[in-house]
């Protein structure tokens, strides 16, 4: 029988958490009658036994409020950072979920949370997960909370970029989150009438792109909207990154993990100003002056949208159903405005990425949308 539920928020934080919170904390304690934890800072907060008790008074008024009240880290639970040294403590947690009597620990993130749940429901807890994310790039879910409100963030801001790029007869070039995949430049990029979108999933050929804005120039539109997810990739990148990847894969001993990890490292980090460099290849290619918008942690910020927090409290009560009938090492999952229940191990270590026939990127090539291919 469940008498506890621990909750914890891991990753970057989103819109929606706070709700999800007060979702599984008030259904536990109101139809329920369970004690509610909440560990601070993720996954360090359960290692350091750091915690607060979820009870009406500390729920009160958090729905509305962006960030999460527990605070949030990256930490990976068989890789963390201690005292200079990097341990596995997934067997140190499960013990201090047991001493402190929690019996169900609920974990809200992303793809990284789902995998370091796992990790710990394999090492002994019990777990259940929720999928929270401004990306949206949980698998098995078709939506993640904290996607609605930084999609209004971005749509907002491309809206705001039309009429002074129309005024100044520009190329405006803005960077959306989405870390590997292009669901937010995507949705935004058509809610907000960008006139190219450029996401992962479909790697650019900087001369289709140029081609492109030569060709609304030629047929009389002064101005060009470019929305980049900021994991686009040109073709030669995209090439780069197949090659780490069958590295990655073929790599069998830990030096050569290691150098896998590192040339992919090496990568990212030699991209991190590739939306400047495109916005100046292009200027360079088509004489139109050119300026850059990079959206970042804004789009991650503030109060949560009405459709994240009905989401969020939807699954925040599913889950906390779940835990009182004992089905653990679940993720709760939106499937047709349905709390669906889908297996952890299934989740753990797979991404949702946008299929090349969705219904967006179809709506997007038929308006005319340059997708950079
Ligand atoms: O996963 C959410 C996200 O905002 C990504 O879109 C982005 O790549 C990343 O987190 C940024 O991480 P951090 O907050 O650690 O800079």
């Amino acid at each position: 029988m469940t008498r506890s539920i621990g909750i914890l928020t891991a990753g970057g934080d989103a819109p929606g958490l706070n709700a999800a919170i007060r979702a599984i904390g008030k259904s536990a304690v109101r139809s329920h009658d369970m004690k509610v934890v909440g560990f601070l800072d993720g996954f360090r907060g359960l290692l350091e036994k750091r915690h607060i008790r979820l009870d009406s008074e500390s729920m009160s008024g958090i729905l509305t409020r962006g960030g999460t009240i527990l605070g949030t880290g990256r930490a990976k639970v068989h890789k963390m950072s201690i005292g200079g040294q990097v341990m596995d403590m997934r067997e140190a947690m499960v013990d201090n979920a047991r001493s402190m009597g929690v019996d169900v620990l609920v974990c809200l993130g992303g793809g990284g949370t789902q995998k370091n749940a796992l990790r710990l429901a394999k090492a002994g807890m019990e777990v259940i997960t929720l999928p929270k994310t401004i990306d949206n790039d949980v698998w098995g879910t078709e939506r993640t909370f904290g996607f609605d409100t930084a999609l209004n963030i971005a749509t907002e801001a491309i809206d705001r970029l039309h009429s002074t790029a129309h005024s100044h007869h520009r190329l405006m070039v803005v960077e959306i989150m989405g870390h590997n995949t292009g669901w937010l430049a995507l949705a935004s990029g058509i809610a907000g009438g960008a006139d190219v979108v450029l996401i992962p999933e479909v790697p650019y050929d900087i001369d289709a792109v140029a081609e492109s804005l030569m060709r609304r120039k030629a047929a009389g539109s002064r101005f060009s909207i470019i929305a980049v997810s900021e994991g686009a990739l040109s073709l030669e990148e995209a090439a780069r990154m197949e090659e780490l990847r069958d590295q990655k894969q073929a790599a069998s001993t830990e030096e050569e993990k290691e150098a896998a990890r590192e040339a992919r490292a090496d990568f990212e980090s030699g991209r991190s100003d590739h939306t400047t460099r495109l916005a100046e290849d292009l200027e360079a290619r088509t004489g139109i002056e050119a300026r850059v918008t990079i959206l970042g942690h804004v789009q991650r910020g503030g109060t949560p949208s009405p459709k994240d927090r009905l989401l969020a409290t939807r699954l925040g009560v599913e889950a906390t159903e779940a835990a009182a009938e004992g089905h653990t090492r679940i993720m709760i999952a939106d499937r047709e405005r349905t709390a669906v229940r889908v297996p952890l191990d299934e989740v753990a270590g797979n991404r949702r990425v946008v299929p090349l026939d969705h219904p967006w990127v179809v709506t997007a090539r038929r308006l005319g949308m340059g997708l950079g291919d």
